[in-house]
């Protein structure tokens, strides 16, 4: 494991990042000294323990199927790391104000456990999937103290038994060159607390679980393209102010949800994980899927389609030292988000998933794994 930088101190200035945090929810370095707190103990980079060699694969797991023998199953026949996909978001942990439930994300953490699995957690601050009393709060104060409580109780529940948390999901704007918002997301969140929701909630976690690893979760970070130039952009400099402000982050996660009929920018996103590197901060691949419904044409096609991103995507990501982990949004085409979501016009199932419909592994998959299996 790479020795983490403590000090960034000493890191000259990226010119004209800051100049493009220019809108009313930029992160501004006073933001985060307004927090009038002091350097924070930094905590342990722990890497997934793998029960193969090379890079950990994992996929998320969804408690709606768990009854599935066959489903269960699929996860200890291929993963290392088996992802609670929905229980640890914030509206499902804490549905009504004070009331945490952790049937189901306990069901999951504890499968993953008891069969020597890992697992990592997803997700503590997220515009989506929260409850809708969360909405109502309109005190800076309030909502502060409610962040905190959450992160510090969910994070205590599971301390020891996640290797990372998705500490901040998508808070980065969908389109930075031209979202009214900026460079961040406008959401529940930005309204109260402003972009200082963010290191407040990596410092409470930080607090919660020193152990496990902080991780800045976002999407569309692969493809080429001025958008996610620029969201690859105010991602390092997020890092960097977080880093500036004595914050501990350890890894970005790529969510890596990749269009068929996109480009992965190959080059870009090696670039943006070089200086990642030079920050001292890891990546993880938290929810790999194909999104197809360009593509026309036969389940071949798709395959093939599919087969080029995910390979351009480990041409960028297995470059240089290897990620701390590989997840996949799922296991099995039987059960993806990306159906309801971006559907074939024509009815077409898509193909998103290592394993077809009928459990079998594609030749992209297994291409996959090998390339895991000896990237250490
Ligand atoms: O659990 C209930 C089930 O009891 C009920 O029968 C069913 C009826 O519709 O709904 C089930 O809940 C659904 C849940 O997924 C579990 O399947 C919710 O309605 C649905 O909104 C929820 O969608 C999830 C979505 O995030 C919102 O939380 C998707 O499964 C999940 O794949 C998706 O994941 C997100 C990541 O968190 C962040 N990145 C993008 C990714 C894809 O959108």
């Amino acid at each position: 494991m790479r020795p983490r930088r403590q000090d960034h101190r000493s890191r000259p200035a990226v010119p004209g990042t800051a100049a493009r945090l220019n809108s009313a929810s930029a992160l501004t370095r006073r933001s985060f000294l307004t927090l009038g707190t002091s350097a924070l103990a930094l905590g342990v980079c722990g890497r997934a323990a793998a029960a193969s060699p090379g890079v950990p694969f994992g996929a998320a797991i969804q408690s709606d199927h768990f009854d599935d023998e066959t489903y269960r199953q699929l996860f200890l026949d291929h993963c290392d790391m088996i992802v609670p996909m929905n229980e640890l978001k914030f509206g499902l942990l804490q549905w009504e104000r004070g009331e945490f439930d952790f049937t189901r994300a306990d069901m999951l953490v504890d499968f993953a456990r008891e069969n020597g699995r890992t697992s990592r957690g997803h997700t503590f601050v997220w515009h989506s999937t929260n409850p809708p009393w969360l909405e109502t709060i309109t005190d800076a104060r309030e909502g502060e103290a409610v962040l905190v409580e959450h992160i510090e109780r969910v994070a205590d529940h599971f301390r020891g038994r996640l290797t990372e948390w998705d500490v901040v999901n998508e808070v980065i704007s969908n389109d930075p060159t031209r979202d009214a918002s900026g460079a961040l997301r406008d959401t529940v969140w930005t309204r109260l607390l402003g972009p200082r929701h963010i290191p407040i909630a990596f410092q409470a976690a930080a607090r919660a679980d020193p152990g496990a690893a902080l991780v800045v979760n976002d999407y569309g970070l692969e493809p080429e393209g001025e958008v996610a130039e620029a969201k690859r952009r105010v991602m390092l400099d997020l890092v960097r102010q977080l880093q500036d402000a004595n914050i501990r982050v350890d890894a970005v996660g790529l969510q890596a949800h990749l269009y068929a009929h996109f480009r992965v920018d190959v080059e870009g996103l090696g670039r943006f994980k070089e200086e990642l590197e030079r920050l001292g901060v890891g990546l993880t691949i938290t929810e790999l899927d194909v999104i197809d419904f360009q593509i026309h044409g036969g389940s071949r096609r798709q395959d093939r389609a599919a087969a080029r991103v995910v390979s351009d995507l480990l041409d960028a990501v297995l470059a240089g030292p290897p990620p701390r982990a590989l997840v996949t949004w799922g296991i099995t085409d039987r059960h993806s988000w990306v159906d309801g979501s971006m559907p074939h016009a024509d009815g077409t199932p898509s193909r998103p998933l290592p394993l077809d419909a009928n459990d079998q592994p594609k030749a992209w998959y297994l291409d996959l794994r090998r390339r895991l299996t000896s990237a250490d």
